[in-house]
């Protein structure tokens, strides 16, 4: 079995998806840390460098790559994996189980403004102008992500918790 963990940027998708991955015995694998092995570059110098168009292109090409292999694993996705491209039909129609880490608001933007550094579409935002900048990108992504199969609410549970609920969740 494959699953695949989807989200917004700090919404706990790696942190869940090792935490799942340890439960059932299976291989774990970010998809970000994956682009960074390959291109051996970081995420950030790739922004900087090449510019986001490429990391989309490279990230749909890794993102192919996986869903085509015949391992199984838990991949946990970059925030905006499934919205480019025709990426989350791909995840849809492959036998993947799809999980979308759901968390509100108030909670990204808390971890957000903490964690901006490494995260290159908010690297240089104010921190007064982060909430408004996730309210809307919340929105225009919630579109793809509420296509995954199982949506999972992840806001104030703890890990123990969130990662219990998806086993009882996955088929
Ligand atoms: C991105 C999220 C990042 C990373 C890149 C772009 C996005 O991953 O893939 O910076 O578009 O939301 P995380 O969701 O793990 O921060």
């Amino acid at each position: 079995m494959k699953i695949i963990l989807l989200g917004y940027m700090a919404s706990g998708k790696s942190t869940i998806g090792k935490e799942i991955s340890k439960k059932l015995c299976m291989n774990f694998i970010d998809l970000d840390a994956y682009i960074v092995k390959k291109e051996n570059s970081s995420i950030s110098e790739i922004f900087k460098t090449r510019g986001e168009i490429y990391f989309r292109s490279i990230e749909k090409l890794y993102l192919q790559e996986l869903l085509n292999s015949k391992a199984d694993f838990v991949l946990s996705l970059g925030g905006g994996t499934p919205c480019y491209g025709n990426n989350m039909a791909l995840i849809l129609a492959s036998d993947a189980e799809s999980v979308y880490i759901k968390v509100g608001i108030p909670t990204l933007v808390f971890r957000l403004i903490s964690e901006k550094s490494n995260r290159p579409l908010i690297a240089n935002l104010s921190d007064d102008t982060i909430p408004e900048f996730v309210a809307k990108h919340l929105f225009e992504r919630s579109f793809f992500y509420e296509q995954a199969a199982i949506i999972l609410p992840a806001n104030d549970q703890s890990i123990s918790e969130i990662t219990k609920a998806l086993k009882i969740a996955l088929p």
